[in-house]
């Protein structure tokens, strides 16, 4: 069941050229330019006059969450609002039947999650679902949604259901640009292209499996890890730091990299590694000069650079490559040598990868 893999959670990472390419089928075609997502369609109005999305999740599901707030207010122009359910269903929000709350699960039975959108419900919010689990609680709640069809994921560390939920938000963000006239038909036919060679390109990214084992030998005894992204890679940078505590023990923090300067780089020393997401084109000198700030502190840096990336990879200690792609897809491929890193990291350290200590896969109580 585990398909040869020694655990679920790499098994779940090898899958993800897949179950991208399982969300997408059917919805898409870039050679024919056309995007149909079901449940965007037929409630499409409501969507197109909402005066601003609410997304609601836990954990990963809220990452994705974050890089769907990216990806609607960027292409589709549309205000967004990120909400960690548990906050959002106690704190008396203000929400109307003018807002969309779009719901990430991908159990679709958290306790906080379902308790956020009864609420959102009860003021008349029309309500989203992106969900993984066919016919689960959230499922049921929703007013329409949309699957992710990445299959069941028993790994408590979810993986291809990130993966998942960020395609769904892509294609769903990049459907409302095209129908609110936000972008032009020429990026938006550049965009779905790229999405559609994005499978391939996370088979490339799993290939460099040997080199992040080695860089996960080099740290693994670290008591503390530090992320940096920026822009889309911010989510992508919490996303990393949250695999790495949660199955491996080890102390972790995701930072947006301009951030360092208020605080955490006084942490920075011999002893702190420091992964940076550096792909994006639109800030690449920031982020080389983020990278001159840690390297300037005795910090270890390892650096997610775009492949042929030369000045990151003279400046890094150790570099791992993905390949180009544009700057709003990039999480999609970002997010895997995290995901590895964190894994083989665990696996050294002796730990139960799939299922870590006082966690549990759906949390189903407050
Ligand atoms: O099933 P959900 O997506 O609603 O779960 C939300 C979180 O509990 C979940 O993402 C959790 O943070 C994972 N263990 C992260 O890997």
């Amino acid at each position: 069941e585990k398909g040869g893999f020694e655990y679920f959670m790499l098994k779940e990472i090898h899958e993800q050229s897949k179950t991208i390419s399982d969300c997408m089928r059917g919805r898409m075609n870039a050679e024919e330019g056309w995007i149909h997502l079901g449940g965007l369609e037929e409630f499409s109005n409501k969507l197109l006059d909402a005066q601003r999305f609410i997304i609601a999740g836990c954990g990963t599901s809220w990452h994705a969450g974050l890089i769907g707030e990216y990806l609607f207010e960027d292409l589709a122009r549309i205000p967004v609002e990120v909400e960690y359910a548990s906050e959002l269903r106690y704190r008396n929000p203000i929400i109307s039947e003018k807002d969309v709350v779009i719901a990430l699960s991908q159990s679709g039975e958290t306790a906080d999650t379902l308790a956020a959108l009864e609420l959102a419900k009860s003021k008349g919010a029309m309500i989203y679902g992106i969900v993984n689990s066919v016919g689960s609680s959230i499922a049921r709640l929703t007013d329409a949604g949309s699957y992710i069809h990445a299959g069941p994921e028993i790994g408590v560390a979810s993986t291809k259901a990130f993966t998942g939920q960020v395609t769904l938000l892509s294609m769903m963000a990049l459907s409302l640009a095209r129908k609110r006239g936000t972008i032009s038909q020429t990026y938006f036919l550049q965009l779905l292209h790229e999405l559609s060679y994005i499978p391939a390109k996370v088979e490339r990214v799993l290939k460099n499996e040997n080199k992040i084992k080695f860089i996960a030998s080099e740290i693994k005894d670290s008591a503390n890890a530090l992320y940096l992204g920026r822009g889309y890679n911010f989510p992508v940078a919490l996303e990393g730091a949250l695999k790495l505590k949660e199955i491996s023990y080890i102390h972790a923090e995701g930072y947006p990299a301009a951030e360092m300067k208020h605080g955490p780089i006084a942490l920075i020393d011999e002893h702190m590694p420091v992964i940076v997401i550096a792909t994006n084109r639109s800030a690449y000198d920031k982020i080389v000069s983020n990278i001159q700030e840690v390297k300037a502190r005795n910090g270890y840096v390892i650096a997610i650079v775009t492949e042929g990336d030369e000045t990151i990879s003279q400046m890094a200690d150790s570099v791992i490559e993905i390949p180009d792609t544009e700057e709003p897809l990039t999480p999609l491929l970002s997010v895997i040598p995290l995901q590895l890193l964190s894994y083989h990291i665990a696996l050294m350290r002796g730990c139960n990868v799939d299922q870590p200590r006082n966690l549990a896969k759906s949390v189903t109580v407050e």
